[in-house]
C-alpha cells in the first residue's frame, strides 16, 4: 500500500510540472514569435486562444479530473472535495469561453469566416458538452434535492464523459494546422516551414500536451488510485492482494 501511494505521489509531481511546462510553453511561444497579446480583435488577440484552452482546458482540467484520486483527500469529507472539484472546473470553462471569445472576436475583426476546420468542429463539441457535463454535475451531486439513485446513476456517466471531454480537448490541441486561417497582415504568419526554431519549440509544446495527457489519464485508468466509497474497503483488500498488485 505505501508504496502504490509513493508511486501514485511521483507520478502526480510528474504531472503538475507537465502541466506547468505546458502553460509556460504556449505562453513563451506566443511571446517569442507571435507578438504577445491584446484584446482589440487583432491577431494578437488571437494569441490568447491557444494559451486560454491549453492552460484552461487541459492543464486545469486534467487536474480537477484527478483531484479524487489523490490518496490526502480520501480520509476527509468528500463534500468539500466535491467543492473544490466544481471550483476548478468552473475556473476552467471560464478560461475556455475566454479562449474561443479570443479567437470569434478574431476572426470577426477579420472578417474570417467561423467554424470551417475540423479543429473548430471538435472544439466547439468539447466546450459544448464540458459546458454541459458541469451543470449537469452541478445538479446531480452538488443540490441537496438530487435524489441517491440519480446520483449512482450518473456517477459513471460522468467519469466516462469526463474522460472523453478531456480526450476530445487533447485532440482539440493536436488537430490544429498551421495555415488554417488565411494569413493576418502581419509577418508573423509567414509560412511556418520557415522559422525551423519555431516549429521545434511548438512540435514541442505538441509533445509535452500528449505526456501530460497520458499521465493524466494513466492516473485515472489506475484502480488502485480510486477513492473507495464506505462499503468498499473489501474490493480494495483483494485488489492490494492481486499478482499486479504494487504493495
Ligand atoms: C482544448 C483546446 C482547444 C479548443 C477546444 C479549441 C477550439 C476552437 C474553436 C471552437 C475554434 C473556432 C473558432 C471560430 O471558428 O471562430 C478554434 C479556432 C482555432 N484554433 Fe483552437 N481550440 C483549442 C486549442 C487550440 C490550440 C492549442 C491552438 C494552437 C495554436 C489553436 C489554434 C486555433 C486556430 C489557428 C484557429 C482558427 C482556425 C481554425 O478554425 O482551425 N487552438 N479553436
Amino acid at each position: 500500500m505505501i508504496s502504490s501511494t509513493v508511486l501514485f505521489y511521483g507520478t502526480y509531481v510528474l504531472c503538475l510540472c507537465l502541466g506547468l511546462l505546458c502553460v509556460v510553453f504556449v505562453s513563451y511561444w506566443n511571446i517569442e514569435w507571435r507578438g504577445g497579446f491584446a484584446w482589440d480583435a487583432s491577431f494578437l488577440q488571437f494569441n490568447w486562444h491557444p494559451v486560454l484552452m491549453v492552460t484552461g482546458l487541459v492543464v486545469l482540467y486534467g487536474n480537477a479530473a484527478i483531484l479524487y484520486r489523490i490518496p490526502f483527500t480520501w480520509s476527509q469529507r468528500k463534500q468539500h472535495w466535491k467543492l473544490v472539484h466544481a471550483a476548478l472546473l468552473l475556473s476552467s470553462l471560464i478560461l475556455s469561453i475566454l479562449g474561443l471569445c479570443a479567437v470569434f472576436d478574431f476572426h470577426t475583426g477579420y472578417h474570417i469566416p467561423n467554424l470551417y476546420s475540423l479543429h473548430s468542429w471538435v472544439g466547439i463539441c468539447t466546450v459544448v458538452l464540458f459546458t454541459a457535463q458541469w451543470l449537469l454535475g452541478l445538479v446531480g451531486f452538488l443540490s441537496p434535492c438530487s435524489p441517491l439513485g440519480f446520483r449512482k446513476l450518473l456517477k459513471p456517466v460522468h467519469a466516462w464523459m469526463g474522460m472523453a471531454i478531456f480526450i476530445l480537448s487533447l485532440a482539440s490541441c493536436l488537430s490544429v494546422t498551421k495555415n488554417a486561417d488565411p494569413p493576418p497582415i502581419t509577418t508573423n504568419y509567414i509560412a511556418y516551414s520557415s522559422h525551423p526554431a519555431e516549429a521545434l519549440f511548438a512540435n514541442f509544446l505538441g509533445v509535452l500536451i500528449v505526456a501530460f495527457g497520458l499521465v493524466v489519464l494513466g492516473i485515472l485508468s489506475n484502480q488502485r488510485w480510486n477513492r473507495l466509497e464506505p462499503g468498499e474497503e473489501s474490493s480494495r483488500v483483494s485488489i492490494l492482494l492481486s499478482p499486479y498488485c504494487v504493495v
